[in-house]
């Protein structure tokens, strides 16, 4: 959210949390499922030993692409857990479990297969299996009952493709039904992702509030078959779970990758107050991380992959502008821009300021356009359009009505 100074900051999230809370009383529902006050979530795991085992969320896809993908479900119970797959409907013959970690593999709750080696453009059919372990003696493990979710397929994208497409979703601040109803804008349209650009949530309370808040409505509406790409806003920071929020998600970070004629940059940009500041007590270091993320960048925008790349399109939560004198915001410019502008960027896209606005390219400043994605309240939410080919750049922005209040071209030169 927008800081100009820390009375702004506080009244604003306090208005921000009275919505919310207004919000919860309303007893809405997603995809059949009751949206819980997270401060009145369920316990989790294995708390509720006299359930049977049951997936709790998921099966829902991530990926940095080049011909991987992760699949990623919750138990309710610890499980063995695996994928079985293959490119046919009927025979799925092959079977990926999660990442062994010193010769043991995954024996818990939050299940994250990777898919690795998978053909180019093929359609893949998929299943999750979870199997509960019911009793873990040091030689005797008594395994309970399976469950199987149901048959779905996604397609691997392949990375040498002529054009890519995909959509922005920014600062929802835990407002599922945002999800749905921007995203339905687009319905019909093909893309290669979705990507959020941070601030899903307010502040990170428990994990009934990451499944019902995000995971449940991007499972009823997509994620089985078309994978997110998440990173994390300031908000993602704060809150008693931040520590444990990145443990359901492939990937929360910064991460580079190729995909058609683009070659995409996400930056995590951190927390907007300075780390003295009272609110964080002491327990957040993001200037030495805004630094180690420049200093990534600073190799990045060396690499190949990069400067042969016909675009270059970067995507960080907090603008590298345009975003107010809270130290955060000053901080991305200072670490953020003359990289940005050195690496020759076509386009930055942002979220935060919670007004959208498209900033052209300027000479003495950023040297590419900004385009920022507007929200939480009705009225001000966006779904951003982006389609890249081998010439040009569109990107079209439209207001929860549908109407397009942005847009901007950027051709080859
Ligand atoms: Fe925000």
């Amino acid at each position: 959210m927008p800081t100009i100074n820390n009375v702004t900051i506080i009244m604003k999230e306090h208005a921000l949390k009275a919505n919310r809370r207004s919000f919860l009383k309303g007893g809405l529902a997603i995809g059949g499922m009751a949206l819980l006050n997270p401060q009145k979530a369920l316990a989790t795991g294995n708390d509720r030993q006299d359930e049977g085992l049951k997936i709790l969320a998921g099966p829902y896809l991530q990926t940095n692409f080049g011909n991987s993908i992760s699949i990623l479900w919750i138990t309710n119970k610890n499980a063995a857990s695996w994928v079985e797959y293959g490119t046919s409907a009927e025979n799925q013959d092959q079977k990926a479990f999660g990442k062994s970690e010193l010769g043991l593999k995954p024996a818990g709750r939050i299940n994250c297969v990777t898919l690795d080696h998978l053909k180019p453009g093929a359609t893949y059919y998929y299943k999750i299996v979870s199997k509960e372990i019911k009793d873990f003696q040091p030689y005797k493990l008594t395994y309970g009952e399976t469950v199987t979710g149901a048959p779905a397929s996604f397609i691997n994208t392949d990375t040498a493709k002529d054009s890519v497409s995909f959509v922005m979703l920014n600062d929802i601040h835990d407002r599922p039904r945002s999800i749905p109803h921007l995203l339905n804008l687009d319905k019909g349209n093909q893309k290669d992702f979705v990507f959020f650009n941070g601030d899903v949530f307010d502040y990170q309370t428990d994990e009934q509030q990451i499944i019902d808040h995000m995971l449940q409505p991007c499972t009823d509406l997509f994620a089985k078959n078309l994978p997110f790409i998440y990173v994390r806003g300031n908000h993602e920071t704060r809150g008693k779970f931040a520590r444990d929020f990145s443990a359901y998600f492939q990937h929360v970070g910064h991460a580079a990758f190729t995909l058609g004629p683009v070659r995409f940059v996400i930056l995590d940009t951190g927390e907007d107050k300075e780390d003295t500041h009272p609110v964080y007590a002491g327990i957040v270091d993001f200037d030495v991380y805004r630094q180690e993320q420049a200093r990534w960048l600073e190799q990045e925008i060396r690499s190949k992959a990069f400067k042969s790349a016909p675009f270059r399109i970067v995507m960080m939560h907090i603008p590298p502008r345009y975003s107010g004198n809270a130290h955060g915001a000053v901080h991305c410019t200072e670490v953020f821009e003359p990289l940005l502008n050195k690496g020759k960027v076509d386009l930055v896209l942002s979220g935060h300021t919670h007004r959208y606005k498209v900033h052209a390219p300027d000479k003495q400043a950023n040297h590419y356009p900004i385009i920022i994605g507007g929200g939480p309240q009705e009225g001000t939410r966006t779904i951003t359009r982006v389609t890249a080919t081998k010439k040009e750049i569109r990107v079209s922005m439209l207001d929860d009505s549908g109407k397009e209040v942005g847009s901007y071209l950027v051709s080859k030169k």
